[in-house]
């Protein structure tokens, strides 16, 4: 296996090894640095940084978050590198994304699949060695016959098993949900890398929590929810789960969150919909945006909360814009990994 030393320049203990078929920023994640990233995936231009000395392979140069200008400065993103040589990289580390768990690779098994909605399935896989993640995080699953590997945030907690639950909304011609809701079968293998991501549950912050969750977003949130329920916040706190679906059929989160003992006493549900339908089968509840639905519900505690969110990039920028400019939600409140 081919092994590279990458170091930081001007940092005397910043240098790291990339084994294998790594990124530079796996590598440097699974060393203990703290490398700005979320997505892992070449979409939220976090990870950039620049080569001093030595080469690299660009996986994907037309990566969405570069642009012309970071192609003229030679900024490249590290989610997206190999080293081919030893390597001399400028960045600058920042404590909070040092790993509080480093990451690492492991062979997986499909257990089971399990219907969610009419497009959104859970996907339970199974690894010989302990799960091992905090809530709210993601892997990188490779999936075979793809060509790059795939993030799912686990809807599950770790908690002493061996499972890790993901949640995929069926993409029209997408090749990863073809291969998932079409040829993997309970007891087929592929890889897991992880566990990735910053918007993990914070057990410490003595705050009200705030889950908002879209689309496939739904996964990480409820694994918020399990996760404080687990660790017994919700005894003196409550959590607001909101979730956005564009139409009545796609609304969905309330029956994980019912398994939980503090449901309806503590933990309150506010499902939102943006295209309520007519008729019959029309939407009777709430209507319009989640943010929406969020500052009228909670417009003047919103500062007193400990925030989490995951869905589409629309939805993530309309409520970091409201939390921080319309209502002054200190950055330290706010937890969420933007992909794209
Ligand atoms: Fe590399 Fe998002 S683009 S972490």
């Amino acid at each position: 296996m081919k092994q590279y030393n990458i170091a930081i320049e001007g940092l005397d203990n910043g240098s790291f090894q990339q084994q294998g078929c790594d990124t530079v920023l796996r590598a440097a994640l699974r060393a203990g640095i703290g490398f700005p990233y979320e997505c892992n995936s070449g979409g939220c231009g976090s990870c950039k940084y620049e080569v001093v000395s030595g080469e690299v392979e660009n996986l994907w140069p037309e990566a969405p978050a570069v642009t012309e200008r970071d192609r003229r400065k030679g900024r490249l993103l590290a989610c997206q590198c190999r080293a081919t040589s030893d390597l001399v990289i400028r960045m600058r580390p920042q404590p909070e994304a040092v790993p509080v768990i480093a990451p690492r690779r492991m062979p997986a098994r499909l257990l089971e699949v399990r219907e969610v909605t009419h497009d959104l399935r859970e996907f339970r896989f199974g690894t010989e060695t302990p799960a091992s993640f905090l809530p709210g995080q993601y892997a990188m699953f490779a999936l075979p016959g793809v060509s790059s590997p795939r993030a799912y945030s686990m809807s599950n907690t770790a908690s002493g098993g061996r499972e890790w639950h993901v949640q995929v909304r069926r993409v029209p011609n997408g090749k990863a949900t073809e291969v998932l809701f079409e040829k993997l079968r309970p007891g087929d293998e592929l890889e897991i890398d992880g566990p990735y991501g910053l918007a993990y549950l914070r057990e410490d912050a003595p705050r009200d929590i705030v889950c908002v969750a879209g689309g496939s977003g739904l996964a990480p949130m409820v694994s918020i929810a399990r996760g404080a329920s687990q660790a017994g916040l919700l005894k003196d706190r409550h959590l607001h789960f909101f979730y956005g679906a564009r139409t009545p059929r796609d609304v969905c989160g309330e029956s994980f969150l019912r398994e939980l003992p503090e449901f309806g006493e503590r933990i309150h549900y506010h499902p939102v919909v943006s295209m309520p339908g007519e008729g019959e089968n029309a939407w009777r509840g709430e209507t319009g945006f989640v943010h929406e639905l969020l500052r009228r519900r909670m417009a003047e505690r919103m500062s007193e909360c400990e925030f989490y969110f995951a869905g589409p990039p629309p939805m993530t920028n309309a409520l970091q814009e409201m939390l921080m400019l319309e209502h002054r939600v200190p950055f330290a409140q706010i937890h969420f990994d933007r992909f794209f």
